[in-house]
């Protein structure tokens, strides 16, 4: 079945894009709600940087998620958004000084900490405002996750965080200052996961870890999982809303909390992903030596994911009823990389038609570029469009 898509109203916006169905937010906004609250210690936030478009933000903030931040940008457009200053949480490997003044000026509720140096630097920069700041060290747990590499970020050989080796001299470090107080630990293993068995392995590798912790009699405040939870990308229509029920059950099993421990979540991806898609016009239908082409007005401009991760999107001619036809669905941007999708099968297309790229509304409009001097893409709302 196909979604519906408000066709008359769409042929008088200039493509290509983004039409957000506004319903399936708040539908998968509430699922989460109701799912997270059967455990009373878990806090949802969520990870701004899959879609910072304003609306977007506000039906979330509306919904009660805190924010994940990983830039002074990401915090000023949850604050203008409306989310409190006390769910805001900042992580990022390389936080400059003006955003690091920016959150401490804002009092945002925890900074997500990924190396020493940075500790030693928010400390004098809180010190100099002689303000305390919260910060939870982000430790690298050495999981892999099975998803793309590019989007694998929790094993020793990427970037990020604090190695479970060094955790101890870290605390030790922190202790021993006077403007930081550390207050809970923080792990993403990656994005697009689907098997649970990879967050089971995250929580094995936490309970360890509080067990040393334990030893030396230290209790965070807070445990911070990330995010990471998949969405179906091949039939965004079948599970519209990720199934979060299996998901926190899961953590609730498997990770021993402390009493008074609170568990929170940094979920970007499986919030906003399949209530957007890219809509764009068919600029020619191209016959080729084996094959033919569909080409779009929508190029990796707009949106990037199969150029970068070879990642699938489902393509669909949303205006022609005509029978199947096989088409490489390209853009016009002068890149060989720039292909939505090889030997796809559409309804048969002809100039003019309006295709919908399906599960974009997470990593699409805000990885936009102005590559070849394109415009950026617009967002809109299905509740405006009405
Ligand atoms: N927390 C941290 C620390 C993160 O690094 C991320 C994503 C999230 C939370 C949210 O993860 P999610 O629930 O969305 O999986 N551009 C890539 C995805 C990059 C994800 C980066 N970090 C893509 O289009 O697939």
């Amino acid at each position: 079945m196909k979604t519906f898509f408000p066709i008359n109203q769409f042929q008088s916006l200039k493509t290509p894009f983004y039409y957000y169905d506004t319903s399936l937010l708040r539908e998968t906004i509430d699922c989460i709600n109701k799912e997270a609250k059967k455990y009373e210690k878990f806090c949802v936030h969520y990870a701004i940087k899959s879609n910072a478009n304003p609306k977007i933000l506000s039906i979330i903030n509306e919904g009660g998620l805190g924010a994940d931040c990983v830039s002074g940008g990401e915090i000023r457009a949850a604050l203008n958004a409306g989310f409190p200053n006390d769910k805001i949480v900042f992580a990022g490997v390389g936080k400059t000084d003006w955003e690091i003044d920016l959150g401490l000026n804002n009092n945002i509720s925890c900074f997500n900490v990924e190396s020493i140096p940075e500790i030693e630097v928010i400390n004098d920069l809180a010190t100099a405002k002689n303000k305390i700041a919260n910060v939870a060290f982000r430790i690298n747990p050495n999981v892999g996750a099975h998803t793309h590499a590019n989007i694998t970020t929790g094993l020793a050989e990427n970037k990020f965080g604090i190695s479970m080796e060094d955790v101890d001299k870290v605390i030790d470090l922190t202790l021993g200052m006077k403007n930081v107080k550390f207050v809970g630990l923080h792990f993403h293993i990656g994005s697009q996961i689907l098997d649970m068995n990879d967050f089971i392995a995250l929580c094995n590798r936490i309970n360890e870890l509080q067990e040393k912790l334990y030893a030396r009699q230290i209790i965070v405040n807070s445990i911070n999982v990330g995010g990471g939870l998949g969405v179906d990308y091949q039939y965004p229509d079948r599970q519209s809303i990720p199934d979060f029920a299996t998901y926190f059950a899961t953590y609730h099993k498997h990770l021993r909390l402390r009493p008074k421990q609170t568990l929170h979540f940094e979920l970007g991806r499986s919030v906003v992903a399949q209530c957007g898609s890219l809509i764009s016009r068919v600029v020619f239908v191209k016959q080729g030596t084996h094959k033919q082409f569909v080409i779009l007005d929508a190029g990796m401009t707009d949106l990037i994911r199969p150029a970068l991760y070879q990642a699938y999107h489902k393509i669909e001619n949303i205006t022609s009823e005509e029978p199947i036809e096989t088409y490489d669905v390209v853009g016009p941007i002068c890149e060989s990389s720039d292909v939505f999708g090889k030997a796809i099968d559409i309804n048969k297309t002809h100039r003019g038609d309006l295709i919908a790229i399906r599960s974009a509304g997470a990593y699409g409009e805000i990885m936009a570029s102005q590559y070849n001097c394109r415009e950026l893409p617009k967002g809109y709302m299905s509740e405006e469009l009405i």
